[in-house]
């Protein structure tokens, strides 16, 4: 079994952005620069958006950070989402989600530029993304294919077990596997809540990616033997031992499925590390103009 190191190759990824900065900025190109919006004082939020103003600092992007109290209206917001569109130096920027209920989560997305959603939530980089098109990939999917191509993990007409359907991770981790292409080429099925006899079809996959949210749900006695098995699954259980009174658990339960597969991702150090790091990549191409020329 060998473990697949989200973190150490997170940082190994960060480096060649921080190269890569460097060497725009003395062929006399502008500084990338990410802006994020964050609404209210949500705790996993503010975590997330300061992790991500992090390590724009650490590979010389500039970062911007607009934030907003929660009963901040719905017009308001579409003023600062227009506002970032407008603005030449910014490159790229993220809403933080999830937004108070007040919100219309869909209506500010929508009128996030295209050309600058390195979120890649816009229905357009979705609809690109579906037809194979150049489009700004979602942050963990982008990052499990990543590790994927990274690993070299073969892909081609192997059989991907998806479990979940989210918008945001299982149906666009099922799309970009089926495309043609290296991570690609795969014959994949999604499983969700209503698949009937989850386990035997779990069982027949060569790479399972678990993404439902459900601590430990994949066991020993549904992954065959020498599977690959990416774990999605970031729930935070109560610990007695952490500072922070908890810790994150994934969807697989490791201790007894590792030791079947050929490559695990563990929770924490596995996915996780990756999300940034697509972020940081996304805002690179945004800035490069690479994704709309
Ligand atoms: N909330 C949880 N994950 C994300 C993410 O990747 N992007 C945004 N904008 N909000 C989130």
């Amino acid at each position: 079994m060998q473990l697949i190191d989200g973190k150490q190759t997170a940082a190994a990824v960060r480096q060649e952005i921080a190269q890569e900065v460097k060497e725009l900025i003395s062929k006399g190109e502008k500084q990338p620069h990410l802006a994020a919006v964050l609404v209210g004082n949500d705790g996993g939020s503010e975590t997330y958006v300061a992790a991500k103003m992090k390590f724009c600092k650490e590979v010389g992007f500039k970062s911007s950070l607009k934030r907003f109290d929660e009963t901040v209206t719905e017009e308001e917001l579409l003023e600062c989402v227009n506002n970032l569109n407008q603005d030449v130096d910014i490159d790229g920027f993220i809403v933080q989600l999830p937004l108070p209920d007040h919100i219309n989560e869909e209506k500010i997305t929508e009128a996030i530029d295209p050309k600058k959603d390195v979120d890649g939530f816009h229905p357009q980089n979705l609809g690109r993304m579906i037809t194979g098109a150049p489009a700004f990939i979602s942050a963990t999917p982008q990052g499990i294919m990543e590790l994927l191509s990274r690993y070299n993990i073969d892909t081609e007409g192997k059989h991907v077990v998806v479990i979940g359907r989210s918008n945001i991770v299982g149906r666009p981790m099922s799309i970009l596997l089926s495309l043609k292409g290296k991570p690609g080429n795969a014959t994949v099925t999604v499983c969700h809540s209503r698949t009937a006899d989850l386990a035997s079809i779990c069982k027949q996959g060569d790479i399972i990616i678990a993404a439902l949210g459900i601590p430990e749900f994949l066991k020993a006695d549904m992954v065959k033997d020498g599977a690959v098995v990416i774990d999605v699954g970031t729930t935070r259980v109560p610990s007695e031992k952490t500072k922070s009174g908890w810790r994150l658990k994934g969807d697989v339960d490791f201790e007894n499925v590792s030791s079947k597969c050929s490559y695990i991702t563990p929770v924490p150090g596995g996915v996780g590390p990756m999300t940034i790091v697509s972020l940081l990549l996304n805002t690179l191409k945004a800035a490069k103009k690479e994704i709309y020329s």
